[in-house]
């Protein structure tokens, strides 16, 4: 059944925790290291101190690490399902990932195929996410713990690896949002109370919605009949000028 006759459930409150707490955590490990790549940033050490950083910087790695272990007990269906649509990747998302960026430059792309829970895209970014997530964990474990126990050699090829993966995250994260706040809008309700639009699922999950529907979770008739109704709002706010 639908929410209110308009909204879909897609994400569990234990996985929407999950992401956001992921999220600040990289963006404070990213800013706690800053002053260390350029004096530009040296000023954060003026307003903080270096040493509250340097422990800042270790506290939010300890969550950015423990985050996804916890949450394979308070966010299991969330995340088996991010490892269930990365390994099923295939033609429909190669050819999801050629269509897509057309929309970047405000076209509508012909030809998309409908989509699982997760975009081509989407699946993408999950499995980068994942791999620099691993090798954040590992290189940064070795430059704090390794001292004495791993080989100067190794613990030098770290730095740079470190510095990589934050940079090549930052970059996705940045595509990530400029993807989900300026083309996709309508997936941010997703990340703060759970469902989506109808409309929006059955526009851009349509496999996923096809899912539900053989599942007897919502009907054909409600999700149309939710579209229709976000297309007549459309219409109305159109005619009064605020579209
Ligand atoms: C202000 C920052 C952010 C916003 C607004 C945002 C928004 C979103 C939204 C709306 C979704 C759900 C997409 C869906 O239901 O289809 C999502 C999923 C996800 N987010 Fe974020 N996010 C942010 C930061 C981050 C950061 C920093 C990371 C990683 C370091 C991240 C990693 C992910 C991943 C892996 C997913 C699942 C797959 C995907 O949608 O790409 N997010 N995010």
């Amino acid at each position: 059944m639908l929410v209110n006759k308009k909204y879909i459930k897609r994400h569990k409150m234990g996985f929407v925790y999950f992401h956001w707490i992921n999220a600040v955590c990289f963006f404070m490990l990213f800013l706690t290291a800053l002053p260390l790549y350029a004096d530009t940033f040296h000023f954060l050490y003026d307003m903080f101190g270096s040493v509250t950083l340097q422990y800042a910087h270790r506290v939010f790695a300890v969550i950015f690490i423990l985050n996804p272990i916890v949450g394979l007990v308070t966010a299991h269906d969330g995340i088996r399902r991010l490892v269930k649509e990365v390994i099923s990747f295939g033609r429909d998302d190669i050819v999801f990932n050629q269509k897509f960026p057309a929309e970047l430059i405000g076209k509508e792309p012909e030809g998309i195929p409908p989509q699982t829970f997760y975009n081509g895209g989407e699946k993408m970014n999950i499995l980068l996410q994942a791999v620099i997530w691993g090798l954040l964990v590992i290189s940064g474990a070795v430059l704090w713990f390794g001292d004495g126990l791993i080989s100067p050699a190794i613990r030098t090829w770290m730095i740079p690896l470190h510095s990589i993966c934050a940079g090549f995250g930052l970059a996705a994260a940045i595509g990530h949002i400029y993807l989900a706040v300026g083309i996709n809008p309508d997936s941010l309700q997703g990340m703060c109370d759970g469902t989506v639009k109808a409309s929006y699922a059955a526009k851009h999950h349509g496999k996923w919605v096809d899912e539900l529907v053989a599942e007897g979770k919502v009907t054909a008739a409600e999700i149309a009949e939710a579209a229709n109704q976000d297309d007549e709002t459309r219409k109305e706010l159109a005619v009064e000028g605020k579209l």
